[in-house]
C-alpha cells in the first residue's frame, strides 16, 4: 500500500516526527521553507536553532491552503486556522486532523465534524507542567520578580531598599479559579501548599464531589472576582469565555487584584486590561496568552510596568512538548489507518 500523505506545520519533537516519518510521505512547514517529512532529523534541528529565541512565525495561510491540497492528514499546530477554507482545500479524503495541543480553538470542528473528519487534540499530558508555569507567573507577578531582574540589568540598582520593589503576598491570600477542569484544579493543589483559601467558578463543575475538589469552594463568577487577590484563568476559549474578562468584570476586582492569564488570549479583553492596569483598577497581570497574539513589541499593554507577558510557553517543558508530539503522531496516525483517535474531540463522527 501507498504510504499515505500528510503535511506537517511546524517542526515538532522527535518523539512524535519519527514515528509519522516512518509510516508517512509528506511535508513540514518550517521558518525557511517546506521541507519533505524524510529531511534528516539533523537538519531539522538546524532549522530549529537557527530559529531559536526569535518567533520562527507560524505556516502562512496561502501555504497552509496550497500543502494542504489532496493530503490524507493534517498535523496543525495553534497557531493554524484550519477552518472551513482549509478543510475544503485539503479535498475530500482529508482523513484526520490532529492538533498538537490541549486547546482546538484554532479547528472548525462542526465543519470537520459535518464531514466526519475525526480532530485529535492532547489533553491530560500538559496540566502539571502548564499548572506549574500558572504559579511560576502568579509568584513572579505577585513578588516582581520581572521588574526585579529589569531593574539589575538596567543598572538601576544602587542600594537594598526598605520599599523597593514591594509586593503582594501569595500565602494565605485567596486564589479564584476560572475554570475547574483538570489544569485549574492542578493549580488549586499547588495553592494548598501555600495555604490559600480557594475558590472556583465553572459551570461544568458545579457539581464536583468535594473528594476532587481539592479543598476549592465553588462560587458564583462575581463572589470569585470580589473576593480573590490573584485570579488565573482556566477555560477554553469558546463563545461562552470569549471577553469574560472585560470592563465590567475587571471593575468587580480588588485595586490589588493579580490576574494571570494561561487559557486564551481571547478570554480577556486586550483594551479594557490595558486601561484597568494603566488606571491602577486592577495591580497587576501575568500573561502567557494575548490577544493579539503574538502581541507586538511595541503594544501598549507591554509598555506598562505592571504586566509580565511570556511568549505562550505554559506547557514548554521538554518532556511534556515530547508526549505533546507523541500523542498527535499517534493520533494522526490513527486516523490515516481508520481507526478510533485515542484523544478525539468529536468522538460524534463514530457515531452511525
Ligand atoms: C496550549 O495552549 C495548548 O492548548 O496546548
Amino acid at each position: 500500500m501507498q504510504p499515505l500523505r500528510v503535511f506537517v506545520t511546524r517542526i515538532i519533537p522527535e518523539e512524535g516526527l519519527s514515528l509519522i516519518r516512518e509510516a508517512c510521505r509528506g511535508e513540514i512547514w518550517t521558518p525557511t521553507g517546506v521541507v519533505p517529512l524524510d529531511t534528516a532529523p539533523s537538519e531539522l534541528a538546524a532549522v530549529d536553532r537557527e530559529a531559536q529565541g526569535r518567533t520562527p512565525g507560524s505556516v502562512p495561510r496561502e501555504v497552509l491552503l496550497e500543502k494542504a491540497r489532496g493530503v490524507d492528514g493534517l498535523l496543525s499546530l495553534l497557531t493554524d486556522p484550519v477552518d472551513a477554507e482549509v478543510i475544503a482545500a485539503a479535498g475530500p479524503q482529508l482523513k484526520v486532523i490532529s492538533n498538537c495541543a490541549v486547546g482546538y480553538d484554532n479547528i472548525d470542528v462542526a465543519c470537520a465534524t459535518a464531514r466526519r473528519i475525526p480532530v485529535g487534540n492532547t489533553p491530560g499530558i500538559l496540566t502539571e507542567t502548564t499548572a506549574d508555569f500558572a504559579f511560576a507567573l502568579l509568584l513572579a507577578a505577585a513578588r516582581r520578580v520581572a521588574e526585579g531582574d529589569r531593574t539589575v540589568r538596567t543598572g538601576q540598582w544602587i542600594t537594598w531598599g526598605p520599599t523597593t520593589l514591594l509586593g503582594f503576598d501569595v500565602h494565605h491570600a485567596t486564589l479564584g479559579i476560572i475554570g475547574f477542569g483538570r489544569i485549574g484544579r492542578a493549580v488549586a493543589r499547588r495553592a494548598r501548599g501555600f495555604d490559600m483559601t480557594v475558590l472556583f467558578h465553572d459551570p461544568a463543575a458545579a457539581h464536583l464531589p468535594e473528594s476532587e475538589r481539592e479543598g476549592a469552594r465553588p462560587v458564583d463568577l462575581e463572589t470569585l472576582l470580589r473576593e480573590s487577590d490573584f485570579i488565573s484563568l482556566h477555560t477554553p476559549l469558546n463563545e461562552a469565555t470569549r471577553r469574560l474578562i472585560r470592563r465590567e468584570t475587571l471593575a468587580l476586582m480588588k485595586p490589588t487584584a493579580v490576574l494571570v492569564n494561561t487559557a486564551r488570549g481571547g478570554v480577556v479583553d486586550t483594551d479594557d486590561l490595558y486601561e484597568a492596569l494603566r488606571t491602577g483598577r486592577i495591580a497587576y497581570a501575568a500573561l502567557d496568552v494575548t490577544d493579539p497574539e503574538p502581541i507586538p513589541a511595541d503594544h501598549p499593554l507591554v509598555s506598562l510596568y505592571n504586566v509580565l507577558i511570556a511568549p505562550h510557553i505554559a506547557s514548554a517543558s521538554r518532556s511534556t512538548r515530547g508526549r505533546m508530539a507523541l500523542f498527535a503522531a499517534q493520533n494522526l496516525l490513527a486516523g490515516l489507518r481508520g481507526e478510533r483517535l485515542p484523544y478525539c474531540v468529536n468522538p460524534q463522527v463514530y457515531e452511525r
